[in-house]
């Protein structure tokens, strides 16, 4: 009888790979593997992606770390995030210790931004703006342990959404000059919401958009509270500071909103006994009279009322300006030469003083028409259009989250797509804060707009959610992406979107026939598959 042998194993993991003769082998059948099943050509791995996939070996950053991260939640409180991160290198930590909505405020995502901190690429540490202060405190002390370990060395190029800006393409770095065209307020009277519909020129600027991308925008602070926190450090507006003014360097280069602990640091060293301890204790992260909350930049120096700092000194004490993002809400197939934008303006009482917002109030309030606008697009999001134009789409927008499916539904109307649109809008009052309301209409009207669902939180007596109507039409929801929907959410990422999730989850047990853990697993499918999409803030 004659024995049949077995084909060698073709090699495919470079001989320069730094695996043993055992190794290789393993890897070599693994892919062999890999190949017959799907059949097609191969080109053999380079040394980095062989060491990649190698169980226990080395990645780019010279750690084995696995890449899951189960601190990944935006729900999750940063003290529960840092305990899942315990035991993990430094890099994962300092991931964990960002706010986890890949928002992209600070020009990344989580992860990218953790490992250029670690790879000293990136030297700032506040930028993460939902993660704050507290995000801040954490990263400075994991950079601490950092500074006592030398700089992984990387292997590979720099992670995918750090991409080295070219000095045309108008980014964070490089912003380019937009045109403030027009607000409109969305809400009629007797809302108690200010939300203002915006427009921007970007003819000339060199800015191109896709929908689902963010607009990132340079605001300005309020000069009346310029002119306070100049009055109350006792100070000459005209100062000098790096080649600018005081007060110039105050009206765009730093934030006066929380009091960062540099500043209470400053305090600390200029004073003594009782004062100088509290300061020392507000800069360390505690609360000694039970204020830290609504201490904001001017209330701060009220507080340390008669000690003068140095104005240059103040100002290296306050962190950057940083830019604001918001959800796009047109679509450039209708006008590539301005973008528009739903903004909700921010107002609250801080003791006797009321705070604004220092983005939503420059847009809704204080920027004038044809004034400039240092702007740019944030394109690191994954958000956006299903490619198959006839693919069906369920929108989830409360409040402004209506924003970029105003801007998915234009789009459809321009390219003609044939895909069926479902949108979910929600907010406090029908007869006041139906944004769009006769764009929606029109639509609905074309057969753009397929089905409009609305659910109004205090028309009755009970509060009534998107969630709420999702789960009244629970059925027709579960024929929609059986017939393959991709689903989108935008809006608050603290409480509406986990709720979403949440009653999507039931919609599918109940409908589909699965029990809960098989409906979490399906909905955890669809987000793997990109049919399940999030822009959350
Ligand atoms: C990807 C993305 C898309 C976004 N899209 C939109 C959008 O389409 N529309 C939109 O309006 N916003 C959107 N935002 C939010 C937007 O970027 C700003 O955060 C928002 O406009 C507030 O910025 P601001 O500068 O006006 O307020 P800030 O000066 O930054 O003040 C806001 C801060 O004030 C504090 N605060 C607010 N209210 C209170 C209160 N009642 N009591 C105590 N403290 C309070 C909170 O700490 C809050 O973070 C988006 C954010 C992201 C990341
Ligand atoms: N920090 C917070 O507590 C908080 C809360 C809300 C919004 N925001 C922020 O405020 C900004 C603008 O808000 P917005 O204009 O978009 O409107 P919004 O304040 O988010 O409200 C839009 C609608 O959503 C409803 N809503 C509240 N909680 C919800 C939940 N758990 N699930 C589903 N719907 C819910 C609101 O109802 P009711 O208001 O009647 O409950 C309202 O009808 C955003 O940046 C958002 O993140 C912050």
């Amino acid at each position: 009888m004659s024995q049949s042998v077995a084909p060698p194993i073709p090699s495919l993991v470079p001989e320069t790979a730094p695996f043993s003769a055992e190794q290789r082998a393993w890897l070599n059948g693994f892919f062999a593997g890999l190949v017959s099943l799907d059949g097609a050509g191969v080109t053999a791995l380079s040394a980095e992606q062989s060491a990649a996939l190698m169980p226990g070996a080395t990645n780019e950053f010279g750690d084995t770390d696995s890449g899951d991260a189960p601190w990944h939640d935006q729900t999750l409180a940063l003290p529960d995030r840092m305990k899942l991160a315990e035991g993990r290198p430094l890099r994962r930590k300092m991931m964990a210790a960002m706010a986890q909505q890949d928002c992209g405020q600070c020009g990344y995502n989580c992860e990218d931004y953790s490992n250029l901190i670690v790879t000293k690429r990136e030297e700032r540490l506040n930028l993460c703006v939902p993660g704050g202060k507290e995000t801040a405190r954490m990263l400075k002390s994991l950079h601490e342990e950092l500074g006592k370990a030398p700089a992984p060395v990387v292997k590979t190029a720099e992670p995918a959404a750090k991409v080295v800006p070219a000095t045309s393409i108008p980014s964070r770095d490089n912003p380019a000059i937009g045109t403030f065209l027009s607000r409109a307020r969305l809400n009629r009277a007797g809302s108690e919401k200010e939300t203002w519909h915006i427009e921007i020129n970007l003819a000339g600027s060199g800015i191109a958009y896709t929908v689902g991308e963010s607009f990132g925008l340079f605001p300005t602070n309020d000069l009346a509270l310029v002119d306070a926190v100049i009055k109350a450090l006792d100070a000459p507006a005209d100062f000098p500071i790096g080649g600018r003014i005081l007060r110039e360097v105050l009206t765009d280069g730093v934030s006066l909103a929380p009091a960062p602990d540099m500043l209470f640091q400053l305090y600390s060293y200029l004073t003594g006994g009782a004062r100088r301890q509290k300061a020392k204790a507000l800069a360390a992260g505690e609360d000694p009279d039970g204020d830290a909350a609504t201490l904001d930049v001017l209330a701060a120096i009220e507080k340390f009322r008669g000690i003068r700092p140095d104005p240059e000194a103040f100002i290296e004490a306050l962190d950057p300006l940083q830019p604001r993002l918001y959800s796009i809400a047109s679509s450039p197939k209708v006008d590539a030469g301005r973008v528009a934008l739903t903004v909700d303006t921010v107002r609250y009482k801080l003791n006797t003083r009321t705070r604004l917002g220092v983005a939503s109030t420059f847009l809704g309030a204080r920027i004038r028409e044809n004034a400039p606008i240092k702007c740019y697009v944030q394109k690191a999001h994954a958000f956006g259009l299903p490619a198959d134009p006839t693919t069906p789409i369920i929108m989830i927008g409360p409040g402004t989250g209506v924003a970029p499916f105003r801007a998915f539904l234009q789009e459809r109307m321009a390219t003609k797509a044939k895909g069926r649109n479902w949108l979910f809008f929600g907010h406090q009052r029908s007869a006041c804060d139906f944004f769009y309301e006769d764009e929606f209409a029109g639509m609905k009207a074309k057969g753009v707009l397929t089905r409009l669902s609305l659910a109004w939180s205090r028309d009755g007596a009970e509060k009534f959610y998107v969630q709420d109507r999702m789960r009244e039409v629970g059925r027709d929801l579960w024929s929609w992406l059986t017939d393959g929907a991709h689903v989108y959410v935008c809006g608050d990422a603290k409480r509406m979107a986990k709720d979403v999730e949440r009653a999507l989850v039931e919609i599918v047990a109940q409908h589909g026939a699965r029990s809960t853990d098989q409906a979490i697993a399906f909905v955890a499918e669809l987000k793997k598959q990109g049919r399940y999409q999030q822009d959350v803030y």
